[in-house]
C-alpha cells in the first residue's frame, strides 16, 4: 500500500471553494484542502478533488445555478473501504462503477490502483485543458486524465492517455474514453435507434437502477448512433429542463454505458467497445482514446442540439469545408444502378445541369467487372468494357457542361470474385478454421495491415490523379464478422479492431492531404456511419437509403438531435415506400431541409416537373446559407402527430426559413388532441423586430407575435408542405 493510501482524512465536510462563481471567473481553477479542480463553462460546472486515499474523486458535474448551493466536499474515506466514485473508474479494490481502466500486469495481477501524482493546464488549440496524472503506486502503469473544456460551448472533451513505465508489457483489457458522474435524481435517456432504412428514430426510456448500454460491435451505427441526452424525468424536454448530453469519436466498435445507482446518481462512461479486443502497452508505449464529448444545456434538447452543432462544425469538422456551403448535387444510382455508360451518363449530366445542379455523381457499377453486386469490390480500376476510352473523356464532357465531378468508392471491402482476392486471399479478415462469412457477396479487407491500407491509397490516389474528380462517396456496405488475423502475432490479432479504424483514418486523412480540393460523402448501407470520429474527415453524410419523403421527416428529425444539417444529405427521389404518392413539391421540401441532392431517373421526368425541380433548386441556392449554417429550431416532431417543422434562423435572428409538413390529416384534425391544427411558434427570433415573410406565406408580423402566438398553420391535406422565409426589415 503507498504512502497516500494510508492518509486518512477525518474532517468530514471541508469548505473549499476558492473563487467566486461569476462569469469573468477563469475556466479552469484549482483548490488547495483538499487539492482539486473546477472547471466552469457558460452554465455548467465540474469539480473534482483528490480524497484522503489519494484517488481522484468526482464532486459535481451540473448547472451553475445548483453548484452555488454545495458547500464543501466530502474527501473522507474510510480506510477500509477505500474511495469507490472515482473520476477514472479502474478495476480494483471495490469496483462500485463501470470501470474505465481494466489491465493485467506481467505478473498477472489484474487489479490498479489509480492514484493522483500531479496536474498540468495546458492550452490545447487555444482552449485550456486540465491533465491530471495518475499512477499505480506499485507497477509502472501512468495513466493521464484529459479534460478540455470549451466554455462557450458548455462542452468538455475527456480522453486517456496510458503509459508503460514498467520493462514489461502490460496487457490492456479496457480503456474507456472517460465517465461523468451525475447528481441524484430520476433519469430519461433520449437516444438515436433503427435498422437500415430506419436510421435515427428518436427513443426516450426511463432509466432505472441498473446499466443500460447503447453499443455497436459490428462496425455499423443503424442500431444505434453514438449520442445520448440524459434529464431530469421531470423536466427534461425540447425546449426545458437540464440536458446532460454526449457523443464519441471513434468510427469502429464503441460502447457507451449508463449506470443508475440506489443513490440516484448516474454514471455515463464511453470509449472503445473492446469486446474481444486487447491491446498490449509495451514498455514506454503510449495508448491514447479517442475523445468523449460531454455537454450540458440548461435549455432542453434543443438547446443540447444547438451546442452539439455548432461543436461538430467549429472544432470536429476539417476547415475551410466546415464552413463552406455544399453543392446540389445528382447521384444517379436509382436512374442506372451497375448498368452505367458514357451516353446514358451524360444524358443524365445534361437535364441535371438544366435543372441546377452543381455536381454530377456516378455511383456503384463504374469498376472492372462490376455488373452487379458480386463482382469487383477491390479493383478500383475503369471497367474497359463500360468506359472504352476510361472515365476522364466522360468527365472532361461534363466538366464542359459546368458540373464538378464526384463518384462512389467501397474501399474497406472485397468481392471474392475479384482480382484483388483472388491475389490476396489473406488480406481479408477471417479464421482458417471457420466459416468466411459474406453479406452482399463482399468480404470485408483486415485494414489492420499496413500493405492493404497502402493498397487502397496508392490505387485511390492513381484514381484520383488520372481523372479530375472533385467528390468521393465513400461507402461501406457490410458489419464486421470474423475479425481474424491468423498470420499476424497473437497481440497483435487482439488489437486489429482498434488497429483497423487508425488506418482507415490515416488512410483518409492522406488522400486529403494529396487531394485537398477533393469533398467527401461517408456512407454505410445508408447512414451507418455517424460518429464525431468519421466527421473529423468527412464533409456530409448519407442519411438513409429510405428515401420516402414522409419517412425521411423522422430519420431527419433524429439526426438533427446529433448532427448539423449540413452534414446531412436528403435526395429527391421518386421512392414511395407507403404508396402515398406525395408531390414532388412535398418531395423537394423533405429534401431542401439538409444538403439537397437528386437521385432520380431524370429522363422520366416531364418537362413540367424539370421546370418545377429548376425552381425548386433556384429556391434552395437563395435558402442554402440559413439549411447549411443556421440553428436548427425542431419546432415540431414527427413522431407527436401528423404534423412536422423544422426552422433555420441566423444566430442574430435576422432571417430564418422554415419547413412546414402535414403529414396525413384525419377527421381529429392533424394532431390527436384538437379539431383544428394549432399555430406553430418559432423560436430564436427578435421579438421586437418586424418580419417580412415570403414564399409559400406574405406579409409581415414581429417576432414577438411569431414566437408567442406563433405562424397560423395554413396547410390543409395529406402530404402537403410549405416555406416561409422570414426577413427582418429595417
Ligand atoms: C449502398 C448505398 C447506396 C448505393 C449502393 C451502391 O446501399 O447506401 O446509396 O450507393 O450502396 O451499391
Amino acid at each position: 500500500m503507498s504512502e497516500l493510501t494510508k492518509v486518512f482524512l477525518f474532517v468530514a465536510w471541508l469548505g473549499v471553494i476558492t473563487a467566486p462563481l461569476n462569469s469573468s471567473a477563469e475556466t479552469i481553477t484549482t483548490t488547495e484542502n483538499p487539492t482539486g479542480w473546477i472547471l466552469r463553462t457558460q452554465s455548467s460546472v465540474y469539480q473534482l478533488a483528490v480524497a484522503g486515499d489519494g484517488i481522484v474523486i468526482p464532486v459535481y458535474y451540473g448547472s451553475q445555478g445548483n453548484y452555488t448551493e454545495l458547500n464543501g466536499v466530502r474527501t473522507h474515506v474510510n480506510p477500509k473501504v477505500g474511495s469507490t466514485i472515482r473520476d477514472v473508474p479502474f478495476r480494483g479494490g471495490y469496483v462500485d462503477m463501470t470501470p474505465a481502466v481494466e489491465v493485467i500486469f506481467a505478473d498477472h495481477t489484474r487489479d490498479t490502483e489509480l492514484i493522483y501524482e500531479a496536474y498540468e493546464i495546458l492550452e490545447l488549440d487555444g482552449f485550456p485543458c486540465l491533465r491530471v496524472d495518475l499512477k499505480d503506486p506499485v507497477y509502472g502503469l501512468r495513466v493521464s486524465s484529459h479534460i478540455r473544456v470549451l466554455p462557450q460551448l458548455d462542452i468538455l472533451e475527456k480522453w486517456l492517455v496510458l503509459k508503460n513505465v514498467e520493462d514489461k508489457p502490460i496487457l490492456v483489457e479496457n480503456a474507456q474514453s472517460g465517465s461523468v458522474y451525475l447528481p441524484r435524481d430520476e433519469y430519461d435517456l433520449v437516444h438515436l435507434a433503427g435498422r437500415w432504412g430506419q436510421e435515427n428514430l428518436v427513443k426516450r426510456t426511463r432509466l432505472t437502477q441498473g446499466v443500460k448500454t447503447i453499443q455497436t460491435r459490428s462496425f455499423r451505427n443503424h442500431e444505434n448512433p453514438p449520442w445520448f441526452a440524459v434529464g431530469p424525468a421531470e423536466q427534461m424536454s425540447e425546449t426545458g429542463g437540464s440536458v446532460w448530453f454526449g457523443s464519441l469519436a471513434w468510427s469502429g466498435n464503441w460502447r457507451i454505458d449508463l449506470e443508475q445507482f440506489d443513490s440516484g446518481n448516474l454514471q455515463i462512461i464511453g470509449g472503445i467497445n473492446f469486446g474481444d479486443t486487447a491491446w498490449t502497452l509495451d514498455p514506454e508505449e503510449e495508448f491514447t482514446t479517442p475523445k468523449i464529448v460531454f455537454g450540458f444545456a440548461s435549455d432542453g434538447l434543443g438547446g443540447a442540439s444547438h451546442r452539439m452543432h455548432e461543436y461538430i462544425l467549429d472544432h470536429v469538422m476539417r476547415k475551410p469545408q466546415n464552413s463552406q456551403l455544399r453543392p446540389v448535387l445528382y447521384n444517379s444510382w436509382y436512374a442506372t444502378t451497375f448498368n452505367v455508360n458514357e451516353e446514358q451518363q451524360l444524358a443524365l449530366a445534361k437535364i441535371a445541369k438544366e435543372i441546377g445542379v452543381e455536381l454530377f455523381v456516378i455511383d456503384d457499377g463504374w469498376f472492372k467487372g462490376r455488373n452487379d453486386d458480386h463482382a469487383g469490390l477491390g479493383d478500383w480500376t475503369v471497367d474497359e468494357k463500360k468506359f472504352p476510352n476510361g472515365l476522364q473523356p466522360m468527365i472532361q464532357k461534363i466538366n464542359d457542361l459546368g458540373l464538378d465531378f464526384g463518384i462512389w468508392v467501397e474501399p474497406e471491402m472485397v468481392n471474392p470474385d475479384s482480382d484483388l482476392f483472388r491475389a490476396h486471399p489473406d488480406w481479408t479478415f477471417y479464421y482458417p478454421n471457420r466459416t468466411r462469412h459474406e453479406s452482399r457477396n463482399q468480404l470485408m479487407l483486415n485494414l489492420a495491415r499496413r500493405d492493404v491500407c497502402d493498397y487502397l491509397l496508392d490505387s485511390l490516389s492513381r484514381l484520383l490523379s488520372e481523372n479530375n474528380i472533385k467528390f468521393i462517396k465513400w461507402d461501406r456496405n457490410r458489419p464486421l464478422s470474423d475479425p481474424g488475423w491468423p498470420s499476424a502475432d497473437p497481440a497483435t490479432q487482439r488489437e486489429a479492431q482498434i488497429r483497423f479504424v487508425h488506418n482507415l483514418y490515416h488512410l483518409i486523412a492522406e488522400l486529403e492531404k494529396r487531394f485537398p480540393d477533393v469533398l467527401f460523402e461517408v456512407c454505410s448501407g445508408g447512414g451507418g456511419r455517424t460518429d464525431l470520429g468519421i466527421f473529423s474527415l468527412m464533409d456530409q453524410a448519407w442519411t438513409s437509403d429510405n428515401t420516402d419523403p414522409v419517412d425521411r421527416l423522422m430519420i431527419q428529425h433524429g439526426f438533427l438531435h446529433a448532427f448539423p444539417a449540413k452534414l446531412m444529405v436528403a435526395w429527391v427521389t421518386d421512392e414511395d415506400w407507403h404508396r402515398a404518392r406525395p408531390s414532388l413539391k412535398f418531395r423537394f421540401h423533405s429534401s431542401m431541409a439538409g444538403v439537397l441532392g437528386v437521385g432520380t431517373d431524370l429522363t422520366r421526368w416531364s418537362q413540367e416537373e424539370r421546370e418545377q425541380a429548376a425552381e425548386m433548386i433556384d429556391l434552395y441556392k437563395e435558402i442554402r446559407p440559413l439549411v447549411q449554417n443556421g440553428v436548427t429550431h425542431r419546432l415540431l416532431s414527427p413522431f407527436d402527430g401528423n404534423r412536422a417543422a423544422v426552422e433555420y434562423v441566423t444566430p442574430d435572428g435576422d432571417e430564418a426559413v422554415v419547413f412546414l409538413f402535414n403529414t396525413w390529416e384525419t377527421l381529429q384534425g392533424s394532431t390527436p388532441t384538437s379539431l383544428k391544427n394549432p399555430s406553430v411558434r418559432l423560436r430564436g427570433l427578435d421579438p421586437n423586430a418586424e418580419y417580412l415573410l415570403s414564399i409559400d406565406r406574405k406579409g409581415r408580423a414581429t417576432g414577438n407575435t411569431l414566437m408567442n402566438i406563433g405562424l397560423p398553420w395554413f396547410l390543409n391535406g395529406n402530404f402537403s408542405s410549405a416555406i416561409v422565409r422570414l426577413q427582418k426589415t429595417d
